[in-house]
């Protein structure tokens, strides 16, 4: 184990990719910042990875409220551990991580990260893979297993099956012996096919509720009028969980259904169980777009526009002229 608590110098910057006010794809600059140093329960990550998920654009969009601006974005990262806060002793410089950082700050060089929103990486993941899982492996399994409690043999309706959270839920949920019913367009039914899918709906073409009834959980990873259909095909009893919208409470009742929009909570144990998974072969990433971090609008842009399989992913390249595009 290697007992040194940094393998950085004392001061310099670092390229990042931060917005200094809300917008559009012209709000995002890659700039030179100083330094960060990990605070005493976090670790400092040299970020070889950023995986990219709808809050990247959203909080760039400002949808989550005036955040202290400027800010770096990314949450979701894959890295080495170059530093350890005074109070850090589970982990050790040089370790290979991934995690997700609530605040922001993975679309750079370095991140720094409180120790309960990271986990070993084991060598057989690569850092694509790894930076692609954090946010949409743990909202998949907190979804399915901590708020619709899905039990063996029940039938589970997925909406966007083919995007980043719904690959995960697709193939945890089979994992776990339910029933999968899952929402794509046409060139996305293969894939979910192949994955093992008992059910796949072509959302362009048919309404999921002339085909579906009487489902016990649906997971909602679309929100709006998908949501408002959803209703009607759920047994009494039955639980539709949102990552979108606050379900209507008295659509709820009259349904006879629990419902709720839930918030993911990163937890280190649960990284930890979902890159095992990987490692076992269990589950697959799926990664539709790699990029290198200067191209990180158009990575936004691409998850914007609502259509990706899988994930994007932006790699950072340290041993070149830093995150600079060619
Ligand atoms: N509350 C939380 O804590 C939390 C956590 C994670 C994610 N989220 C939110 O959950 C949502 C999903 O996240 P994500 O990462 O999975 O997004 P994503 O990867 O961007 O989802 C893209 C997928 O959505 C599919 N899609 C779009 N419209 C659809 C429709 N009407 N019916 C079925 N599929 C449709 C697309 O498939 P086709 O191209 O095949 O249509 C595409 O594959 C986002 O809004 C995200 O912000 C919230």
């Amino acid at each position: 184990m290697n007992t040194m608590n940094t393998m950085l110098p004392e001061t310099g910057t670092v390229k990042a990719v931060r917005i200094h006010s809300f917008g559009g794809p012209e709000a995002l600059c890659l700039e030179e910042v100083p330094l960060l140093k990990p605070g005493p329960d976090e670790v400092l990550v040299r970020v070889h990875a950023a995986g990219v998920n709808p809050s990247d654009w959203k909080v760039r969009e400002g949808q989550f409220g005036p955040l202290p601006l400027p800010r770096t974005l990314g949450g979701d990262f894959s890295g080495v551990v170059v530093a350890l806060g005074s109070g850090v002793t589970d982990f050790f410089v040089g370790q290979s991580v991934f995690g997700h950082s609530a605040y922001g700050g993975a679309f750079a060089e370095l991140v720094a990260v409180p120790v309960s929103s990271v986990a070993p990486k084991a060598p057989s993941i690569n850092d694509i893979e790894a930076a692609a899982t954090p946010l949409c492996a743990l909202t998949a399994w907190q979804a399915l297993f901590e708020v619709a409690d899905l039990q063996i043999g029940q039938k589970v309706l997925i909406h966007a099956a083919a995007g980043g959270v719904g690959l995960f839920a697709v193939q945890l949920a089979l994992r776990y012996g339910a029933w999968v019913i899952a929402t794509a367009s046409s060139r996305n039914l293969p894939c979910l096919c192949r994955l093992g899918a008992n059910q796949m709906i072509d959302h362009n073409a048919t309404r999921f509720e002339d085909t579906v009834k009487s489902v016990d959980v649906v997971l909602d990873l679309v929100g709006g009028e998908t949501q408002d259909r959803s209703w009607k095909v759920l047994k009494n009893g039955g639980r539709l969980v949102s990552t979108v919208s606050t379900p209507s409470p008295e659509k709820a009742m009259l349904c006879g259904v629990r419902a709720s929009k839930m918030h993911t909570q990163m937890r280190a144990d649960e990284l930890t169980l979902m890159g095992d998974m990987i490692a076992n072969g269990e589950i697959k990433v799926m990664v539709e777009k790699v990029l290198p971090l200067c191209r990180a609008s158009e990575a936004l842009e691409l998850s914007r526009r609502g259509h990706v399989r899988g994930k994007i992913v932006l790699t950072i390249d340290h041993d070149t002229s830093h995150a600079d595009c060619p």
